[in-house]
């Protein structure tokens, strides 16, 4: 299997706190990967690192043969970021919404007007897209997000708490999105508290605790190697700790 996103000493300071202390892990091309861990533990702050929104303090993030330390305009093109706070304007239409996002990634015409339509069939907006944005639920904006992440082909998809204030529907679309992502080979890296959807989308998971990757597999190995009938019975064991 090919390694899209290779991990290579990762190390982020704040001060005198350690963020991430010394990580390394590869993931592989078209894989859906996971990060979880508990409140504090540094899955946002790897996402921060990846997207290029900050710099490690030692060791690098190689996506596709780039670094995301010191190539970040390459990056850009190969990632696209879902953060976990809304970016969109809310007194437009999502489908306005989806043109001027599109133009800022230099879409036009005919081009720009198959993205569009090919993000929402993925996200499954269609039927609210003339819509206003502050008219939506929380899900549906979430969805709208996650479609504008995709209107530049993104090699790797990168998602903080998608799923977070987000009604059942949506929750559902938006993991049938990452299963229409996956056929296409796209890669997949997201976080959540919510273990159960972990397990369920994803090929492998990362567990990070206090900065240090503590065990990386697929769910049967991650039970096998903490010895625990359920991934959520590992972390509860770890915010136990
Ligand atoms: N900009 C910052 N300045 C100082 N400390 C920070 C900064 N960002 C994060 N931290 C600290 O780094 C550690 C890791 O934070 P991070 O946000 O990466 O955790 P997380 O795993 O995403 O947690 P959560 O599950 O709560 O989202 C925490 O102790 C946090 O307080
Ligand atoms: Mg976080």
């Amino acid at each position: 299997m090919d390694i899209i996103i290779e991990v290579q000493g990762l190390v982020k300071k704040y001060g005198k706190l350690t963020a991430l202390d010394n990580i390394s892990f590869s993931i592989n091309k078209g894989e859906i990967f996971g990060l979880l861990g508990p409140n504090g533990a540094g899955k946002s702050t790897f996402i921060s690192i990846l997207t290029t929104i900050s710099r490690p303090s030692s060791g690098d993030i190689i996506v596709s043969g780039f670094s995301a330390s010191r190539q970040s305009d390459k990056i850009k093109k190969i990632i696209g970021y879902v953060p976990q706070d809304i970016a969109l304007y809310p007194m437009l239409s999502g489908m306005d919404n989806l043109k001027f996002w599109a133009g800022m990634y230099g879409l036009k015409g005919s081009t720009k007007k198959e993205r569009i339509k090919e993000v929402l069939s993925v996200v499954g907006l269609e039927d609210r897209i003339r819509d206003r944005v502050d008219t939506y639920s929380g899900g549906m904006k979430r969805r709208l997000n996650i479609a504008v992440s995709l209107l530049h082909h993104p090699e790797v998809l990168v998602m903080d708490e998608p799923t977070v204030g987000v009604d059942v529907k949506s929750r559902k679309l938006i993991f049938d999105a990452v299963k229409k992502l996956k056929e296409k080979n796209t890669t997949v890296i997201f976080t959540s508290h919510y273990i159960d959807e972990m397990e369920w989308a994803c090929d492998r998971m990362a567990i990070i605790n206090s900065g240090k990757l503590e065990a990386l597999g697929t769910s049967e190995e991650l039970k096998k190697s903490y010895n625990r009938e359920s991934v959520e019975e590992i972390l509860n064991q770890l915010n136990e700790e």
